[in-house]
């Protein structure tokens, strides 16, 4: 097991020993791990070039560290417990051995399939066990697993799909998601003819409606599990060897392939889940992110796993049947540890509390927030009705890209304040910039956020497109990693996270960029362009505002034409992306060199009319238009 940190003091020295020996830090928290062979050194790295290298020379595979290092003292104890989407379905408890055995008899199947070392296997699929199961085969035989969150459509798919040139898909018939059902294998089918590089697709069972197979190509999960070999000899990986890939929105329109690597993000998560969480051997662990997302790669599967905790993972939503339905899962499997988003905690709130009132929940020991600024009336909420007052908050600040929580509380350790991340882990090192890259020191100062040190989890680079990597991350403030963040950091040295300043709107939780909605938007033939901004929305944290010039604009179309933007951007990209508000324009604000002018958009969805100076602007008179236009929509 990983170090753990158990006292405010203990934190305080861990952290200052990590700044001062950062290499020394981490060799001590990877030696409980098993490798192969040892490293031959800690650390290279250049965030000019950029480059980061960790463990190099050491050889490992990540699931001998999740089932050989565990088996012998948790082999009958559960790993994975599956709560299914409708609670009269029976769960499902696979313990160490159990899953052990899935996993390798499903990396046989991989590579009776012809997977190997190296290959990309993608998956979309429900918050099934067969995910889990899936992405654990594919590290035992050294391939780089790709998931794709469920809810994206069969184009944002088969772009994923070639980008990475995946060889096999996993997927099932369809899914549930509280009333509804996903026709997953019907969207796949639909992604796969434009994704030559697929050869094989692995179905699972799950809704048994009738599904089109197409002979030779696909192939059925159980059936292929039958006859499959229980032993699969683990692929030796070198730490830099790629894990897995898994896409994030940017600035522009294309996903980005953040790709992670094999030793570091093993100690990353496993060191990261045990301390933020302050897991006890025994507990039971609950995130109910989405394994789609990265919180659900490093602490559903990976960090858990590795630290040898049963994680239970959840098929459904929040609030169906009834919005208790999180409350149930805390009861009957006892979870001590229960980590969501601020989105499903204000969806909750807005139930009312008789729903949280109706259970005890006295197993319950830690909360965890993940994913985007909580406000304070849920931090309270989730705190006094959830926790009942005796459960400390973990508000865990991270990113696809940093693979673990880099700036959080632990548990029970670190004194919280309601919106505040509070501290960095030990390792990280935090630093704040203004906008012309001098470093802000001291207290009570705001602005962008990066880090300006190297950790074990962070991507080490974009899948096929390395240039991109330096561009997103390394060149707005040369020599350190820009987070795309806002910070503030108080009079107690406590960071505030206040949200993307660049043009990701984070809606739900969930990462967009505005470039690949707008691009959805202008494919409809009356658009001529569009610009989209992120506005407050009161569930879902920032909500999807369009501004969109339709040359040709009738009054008595515009319901129609909203109705038919809204299903061609979940069309094209998937409905978490559908546009809560448009407002029809003559124009946007640009400055002579023709770019928009999004900081006016933004104040205005803001309603404010703070602009500051806008004597750039080729079409000034544009402005009061759009705030009639936005007054006249928004009442
Ligand atoms: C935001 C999710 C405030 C932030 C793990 C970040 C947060 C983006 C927090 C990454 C938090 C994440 N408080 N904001 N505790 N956690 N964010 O890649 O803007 O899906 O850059 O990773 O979510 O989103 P991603």
């Amino acid at each position: 097991m990983v170090p753990k940190i158990s006292t405010l003091s203990g934190y305080l020295y861990e952290y200052q020993k990590s700044i001062a020996d950062p290499t020394g830090f981490w060799a001590r928290v990877a030696e409980s791990f098993y490798w192969r062979k040892p490293w031959t050194k800690v650390l290279d790295w250049d965030f000019h070039k950029p480059e980061v290298k960790w463990f190099i020379d050491g050889k490992l595979n990540i699931t001998e560290n999740i089932f050989e290092r565990h088996l012998f003292l948790r082999a009958k104890q559960p790993a994975l417990i599956w709560e299914p989407n409708n609670p009269k379905e029976p769960h499902r408890i696979l313990t160490y051995e159990e899953l052990y055995r899935e996993v390798n008899k499903f990396a046989n199947v991989l590579k009776s399939l012809g997977v190997g070392k190296g290959d990309r296997v993608a998956m979309y699929l429900p918050m099934v066990p067969q995910l889990a199961i899936a992405m654990l085969a594919v590290a035992r035989i050294g391939a780089i697993h790709s998931v794709v969150f469920g809810g994206f459509s069969a184009r944002a798919l088969a772009e994923r799909l070639q980008d990475a040139q995946a060889k096999v898909l996993i997927t099932a018939d369809g899914g549930y998601r509280g009333a509804k059902t996903i026709p997953l294998k019907q969207t796949a089918d639909e992604a796969l003819e434009q994704s030559p590089s697929v050869e094989k697709v692995v179905v699972v069972r799950r809704t048994a409606e009738k599904v089109p197979f197409v002979e030779g190509r696909d192939l059925w999960w159980d059936d292929l599990m039958k006859d499959a070999a229980e032993y699969c000899e683990p692929v030796e990986m070198d730490a830099e060897d790629p894990l897995f890939i898994l896409y994030t929105s940017g600035s522009t329109g294309k996903p980005k392939g953040v790709l992670h690597t094999t030793g570091g993000y093993m100690v990353y998560t496993a060191y990261t889940f045990r301390n933020v969480f302050q897991y006890r051997d025994g507990d039971v662990y609950f995130c109910a992110a989405d394994i789609g997302w990265i919180t659900g790669h490093s602490y559903i599967v990976y960090g858990p796993l590795l630290e040898g905790a049963t994680s239970v993972m959840f098929e459904g939503i929040p609030t169906w049947p009834a919005p208790d339905r999180y409350w149930q899962v805390i009861e009957k499997y006892g979870v001590n540890e229960f980590y969501t988003s601020p989105t499903a905690i204000r969806a909750l709130l807005a139930k009312g509390e008789s729903w949280p009132a109706s259970y005890e929940m006295k197993s319950l020991r830690v909360l965890g927030t993940v994913g985007e600024p909580i406000n304070e009336e849920a931090w309270h909420w989730y705190h006094d009705h959830v926790g009942k007052g005796r459960c400390p908050i973990v508000d865990t600040w991270w990113q696809t890209e940093t693979g673990g929580i880099m700036i959080s509380p632990l548990a029970g350790i670190t004194p919280t304040k309601p919106a505040y991340a509070t501290l960095p882990l030990p390792g990280i090192r935090p630093v704040i910039v203004d906008n012309d890259g001098n470093k802000l020191y001291g207290k009570n100062v705001e602005g962008n956020l990066c880090v300006e040190f190297p950790w074990p989890g962070m991507a080490r680079t974009l899948w096929g497109d390395h240039e991109r990597y330096k561009q997103a991350y390394f060149s707005a403030f040369p020599g350190l990693y820009f987070t795309g963040d806002g910070v503030k950091r108080d009079e107690d040295g406590y960071y505030r996270i206040l949200g993307r300043i660049d043009d990701v709107i984070n809606v739900s939780g969930h990462r967009l960029g505005t470039a690949e909605i707008e691009n959805a938007i202008n494919e409809h033939p009356l658009v001529a362009e569009s610009a989209v901004v992120g506005f407050p929305h009161p569930v879902k944290g920032q909500g999807i505002y369009a501004f969109v010039v339709v040359p040709d604009l009738r009054e008595e179309l515009d319901d129609e034409l909203r109705e038919s933007l809204v299903k061609g951007v979940a069309k094209i990209i998937g409905p978490i992306a559908k546009p809560d508000r448009i407002q029809f324009v003559n124009g946007l604000p640009k400055t002579r060199s023709g770019k928009i002018m999004r900081r006016i958009l933004r104040k205005i969805v803001h309603d404010s009319t703070d602009f500051g100076d806008i004597s750039t602007l080729t079409n000034p008179e544009i402005v009061d238009e759009l705030i009639a236009g936005y007054k006249a929509l928004n009442g």
